[in-house]
């Protein structure tokens, strides 16, 4: 029986210490040392070459550029985010909140694979699983399905089935005889995501893990997770609308700018080729406290309905709400408009909205908001037909925002009339129909808009 020791690990970074401690040396943080039971290792740990060979460092001009072509997926998002398709032998991790659709969307990239694919789930029977399959009813035989979590065996049917792409639901099930360490711990995790990653380097074989958030927002498990793999994605969306974004947080092949765009439905999750008209509410007449923000996500752009309330506050204090807009953000906005632009906003309550249950950090949609603030305010209302699109300063200067070009140009397809951006973004083309108001401050707008 081999001995087995105690030792304590950092839950953000992973240092390990052989005694407790409240800070972490290697990180900073305090209170994230874990006690882990560790049994001294029976199979040599990942990371160790059971044969050494002498190493030979190489001239980088002599290393052949790894000319491996990608591997298209049939899903337009997911290509888009991982910038054209998988890499041969790169580990992707997928985070995301419990019932956003993790297991659904990769499910479905299994069904739609060309290639042969192992499904690994160690949360869902293979019948359920399968019932799942029938939801989105795609069918494809090449699919395999094994409902596992012990690392040795799906490494063993790795091995027997020879996938093409291999997908583990989820990392935080995994478990290896090696570690005496329950699932989900960090060194079980990071120990399984190890092997996992010697696996899809080893043999050129591309792997997808899920991975569980805490209730902060991370990734569950050690931080050397997100630093292990290639990729990170995170699924995000409200589970009370049916649109889901899955943005890039790493990518070690391509740019984390990028974001899709999905539905779910009932027959499973579906791409969403014009988001903008999706993000736009349908309605027939003009109201107040809505304005449309040109805003940018990665290199697309999005036309999005930005909506305000203002109201009289009944409490001494003001409350100050948003869905899907940084809050610390709307207060400086509101700061502006009070100190800037002399409206007395400070004995308000405000509200606001971003159209879709999306949520944008473009700060491109400063100058939309703002005006779907002020015309709540003053109970005016903003021409439908126009979109707005600039950041606003500390001192109320509309600034420029990046790629205005792509963001005229997506407002005229579809249909709009007039744009408001900074005077201080450069424009080059000379043949958008659409009519180009610019402004150099935030009142000089609202002065044009209201009068
Ligand atoms: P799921 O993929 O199980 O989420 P995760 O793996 O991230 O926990 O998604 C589950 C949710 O999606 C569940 O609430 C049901 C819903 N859903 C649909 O609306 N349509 C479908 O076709 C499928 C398969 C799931
Ligand atoms: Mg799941």
């Amino acid at each position: 029986m081999a001995k087995s020791r105690t030792t304590y690990f950092c839950r953000n970074c992973g240092h390990e210490s052989s005694k407790w401690i409240g800070k972490c040396p290697s990180c900073g943080e305090w209170n994230t040392f874990a006690e882990e039971v560790i049994q001294a290792t029976k199979v040599a740990a990942w990371g160790k070459n059971q044969k050494r060979e002498k190493p030979q460092p190489r001239k980088i001009e002599d290393i052949a550029p790894d000319a491996a072509p990608r591997i298209p997926v049939s899903d337009e998002e997911l290509n888009l985010v991982l910038g054209g398709g998988i890499v041969p032998g790169s580990v992707i991790l997928l985070g995301g909140e419990p019932g956003i659709g993790k297991s659904t969307l990769l499910l479905q990239l299994a069904l739609q694979a060309k290639q042969k694919v192992l499904y690994v789930s160690g949360e869902e029977s293979e019948e359920q699983i399968r019932l799942r399959a029938e939801r989105t009813g795609i069918h494809n035989r090449e699919c395999e399905v094994l409902a596992e979590t012990l690392l040795e065996n799906i490494l063993e049917a790795m091995d027997t089935s020879k996938p093409g792409l291999v997908i583990i639901d989820s990392v935080q099930t995994l478990y290896t005889e090696a570690l005496d360490a329950t699932p989900g711990s960090i060194s079980q995790i990071r120990e399984c995501t190890g092997r996992l990653l010697r696996f899809a380097k080893e043999e050129h074989v591309p792997v997808f893990l899920i991975g569980h958030i805490t209730k902060d927002g991370s990734i569950a498990g050690p931080k050397l997770l997100e630093h292990m793999v290639d990729t990170v994605l995170q699924f995000e969306g409200d589970r009370h609308h049916a649109y889901r974004i899955l943005r890039t947080l790493k990518n070690r092949f391509g740019s984390t700018h990028e974001m899709g765009i999905y539905e779910m439905t009932g027959n499973g999750l579906t791409g969403v080729k014009n988001p903008s008209e999706i993000l736009l509410a349908q309605r027939d007449e003009p109201l107040s406290g809505i304005a449309v923000a040109a805003a940018l996500e990665g290199m697309r752009p999005l036309m999005i309905e930005t909506q305000a309330l203002v109201s009289s506050a009944v409490y001494g204090t003001p409350q100050r709400s948003s869905t899907g807009f940084d809050l610390r953000r709307l207060n400086m906005l509101l700061a502006v408009l009070e100190k800037r632009c002399g409206f007395r906003l400070g004995q308000q309550d405000v509200f606001v909205n971003i159209a879709g249950g999306i949520r944008i950090e473009d700060p491109g949609l400063d100058i939309a908001l703002a005006t779907a603030i002020m015309s709540s305010y003053q109970g005016m209302l903003v021409p439908g037909n126009c979109v707005f699109c600039g950041e606003i300063g500390l001192s109320g200067e509309l600034r420029a925002v990046q790629r205005i070009e792509q963001r005229i140009a997506e407002a005229e397809k579809l249909g709009f009339e007039d744009i408001v951006i900074s005077r201080y973004n450069k424009i080059t083309r000379k043949d958008f129909k659409i009519r180009i108001h610019t402004f150099a401050r935030v009142d000089e707008v609202f002065g044009w808009l209201f009068g």
